[in-house]
């Protein structure tokens, strides 16, 4: 099946305006969709999509009353809409709408909906770095860094689901959509990545009681680690509340930085992940703080040697 990647999440929020301004913060556009909801999009236009909760516009919730609504999902073509449709169709009903899209529940109860991909395909440079021994990747007089730099997040990465019922939840994506296992953390789930898609994972699972059901992170990819933490310290700044990072995780090898958020899960920037092709063999740990990261890191103020009290202690 030819499903690309997560073109948009959506949410069912309390607080809109403060979710509005914590998205447009983050750094994706937002553009109004009709009287009550919201598209904050990535640089290829995949992103999040927020209502009220009490907006009759959005996919039915949760029982526990997680804010996620729905996942959505990209394909390539309707050829791979209508392969979806046919294997989904076979024990529960499929809707198809007018544009052509597919909605159906998946076995724990999640609303899915899959469409022929609305991400644009992006040509930007990664971050350059400059490493003795390597052709130089910025030019003569080219800078690594500054005040007015760039650092938008350019697409959707993954979502994480706390789930009840791990082999439920996995096997429907790995049996019925050919989702593809790429690492596991015993003791939370494992990564998955679309057949037609390279990233380390699109989806990952944490194992919950019952009434934790629901998202418990979406993240961003950015165009470097450089990005990531200038992205993260301009967030920062603005009063947002990191929750975990920066760091790098050792299974994708992605540079991380949580935050918390008003949509009831945290929002995640992102950067380097690693990409994966079907001969590679999934590898699995405990879950820890071993096997979750490479290294951790902490924000922390602005400093200068010999400036003042504190400086004068290093
Ligand atoms: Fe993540």
């Amino acid at each position: 099946m030819n499903i690309i990647g997560p073109d948009c999440v959506v949410f069912g929020v309390d607080d809109l305006e403060g979710s509005k301004t914590f998205l447009a913060d983050f750094g994706l556009k937002g553009v109004q969709l009709d009287d009550t909801g919201w598209l904050f999009q990535a640089l290829d236009g995949t992103g999040v999509l927020v209502r009220h909760r009490s907006d009759p516009k959005l996919p039915p919730a949760l029982d526990t009353g997680n804010m996620l609504r729905q996942q959505i999902y990209g394909v390539a073509d309707a050829a791979a809409l209508t392969e979806i449709e046919a294997e989904i169709s076979k024990d529960r009903r499929v809707t198809r709408l007018a544009d052509g899209a597919l909605e159906f529940v998946d076995d724990l109860g999640f609303q899915l909906r899959f469409q022929v991909t609305i991400r644009r395909e992006l040509d930007m440079p990664a971050e350059k770095i400059n490493a003795p021994g390597a052709p130089a990747q910025r030019a003569a007089n080219e800078l690594g860094v500054s005040d007015t730099m760039a650092a938008a997040p350019r697409t959707l990465s993954h979502v994480v689901l706390f789930v009840p019922d791990m082999d439920k939840a996995v096997n429907f994506f790995i049996d019925r959509l050919g989702f593809i296992v790429t690492d596991v953390l015993k003791g939370a789930g494992p990564f998955l990545r679309p057949a037609s898609n390279d990233d380390h994972h699109t989806m990952f699972f944490i194992r919950t009681p019952n009434y934790m059901q629901g998202c418990e992170h979406i993240a961003f990819h950015m165009g470097g680690p450089t990005e990531l933490m200038v992205a993260g310290d301009r967030f920062v700044r603005k009063g947002y509340q990191s929750f975990w990072g920066p760091g790098r995780h050792k299974f994708g090898s992605n540079w991380f930085w949580y935050f918390n958020s008003p949509l009831g899960c945290r929002v995640e920037y992102d950067a380097d992940m690693d990409k994966h092709d079907n001969s590679w063999v999934a590898r699995e740990a405990p879950i820890g703080p071993e096997a979750s990261q490479m290294f951790l890191l902490q924000w922390r103020e602005k400093w200068a040697p010999g400036g003042g009290p504190e400086g004068a202690r290093h």
